[in-house]
């Protein structure tokens, strides 16, 4: 695949709960090594779209979509995509950070042993790649024995962040990631996403417009499933080509 292909491409994509239509033929085109920001209030699609792209809505019964959804040129409903490969191609990282009940070496472990991988030396290995990765190692490295639940409110989220990571994931997709931590942790994953997105393609979510414009990055408006506008971050900020995004830029949604 070269360089400039998109890697994400949505054409006409539509989403369905019921009746009740969340994403309205959207088309977009997301780089590699992009890191791509969907903002909008709440309500406005956002999750929908994140969990489309790794088929987390087919776990929602009486939800259908229409339209294209391709990454690396294949639909992902494509009957002959295996979805629990797609699920480690494209990882996500939740609002609130979730640790298993387990310890934090286990945390990043579960899922490569999940995948087959037992070897103890290797397991480590794994486990330190994906920690230094996430900008944890240093907090960790004395006490991987210790529960997860120990960990502070941004260790956690960088522990789901290491979780992710351990897959070797293609995408990231992150849903909110910063919207429970202080300002010094937001700042912390903020830095992060920028290192990571040498190597990955990175999808954020976030309803907080100033996350948008601390970040610059390419960046897209979704308002009540609605694809309004998209560009980079700076332009999207400072001269919004719809009335909408510049009301909700300059705060007037709330
Ligand atoms: N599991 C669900 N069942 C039915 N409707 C849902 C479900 N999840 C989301 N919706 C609806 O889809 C729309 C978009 O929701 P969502 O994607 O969660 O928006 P956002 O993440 O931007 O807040 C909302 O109207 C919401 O009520
Ligand atoms: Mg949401």
């Amino acid at each position: 695949m070269a360089e400039t292909e998109p890697v994400i491409t949505a054409h006409n994509f539509s989403f369905f709960y019921g009746e009740h239509c969340a994403l309205k033929q959207i088309s977009l085109e997301i780089k590699r090594n992009q890191l791509f920001i969907v903002m909008g209030p709440s309500g406005s699609g956002k999750t929908t779209f994140l969990r489309s792209l790794n088929r987390l809505g087919d776990l929602i019964s009486d939800t259908r979509h229409e339209g294209s959804l391709k990454i690396n040129g294949v639909d992902v409903y494509d009957p002959r995509v295996d979805v629990a490969d797609l699920r480690r191609r494209v990882g996500m990282v939740f609002a609130l950070p979730v640790a298993l009940p387990m310890s934090i070496f286990n945390n990043v472990a579960h899922g490569p042993r999940m995948q087959g991988i037992r070897n103890p030396k290797q397991l480590e290995e794994i486990v330190e790649k994906a920690l230094r990765d996430a900008i944890l190692w240093d907090e960790v490295k004395d006490r991987l024995g210790d529960h997860a639940s120990h960990l502070s409110g941004g260790q956690l989220q960088r522990l789901s962040i290491a979780r992710v990571l351990a897959l070797e994931p293609e995408i990231i997709l992150l849903d909110e990631p910063t919207s429970g931590l202080d300002p010094i942790s937001t700042l912390k994953i903020e830095e992060l996403l920028w290192e990571l997105v040498e190597r990955y393609t990175i999808v954020m979510v976030t309803h907080n417009p100033l996350q948008g414009a601390r970040i610059d990055s390419e960046t897209a408006f979704l308002l009540m499933g609605e694809l309004i506008e998209t560009g980079p971050a700076y332009d999207v900020f400072t001269r919004p080509k719809d009335k909408r995004t510049e009301d909700y830029v300059s705060g007037k949604y709330g």
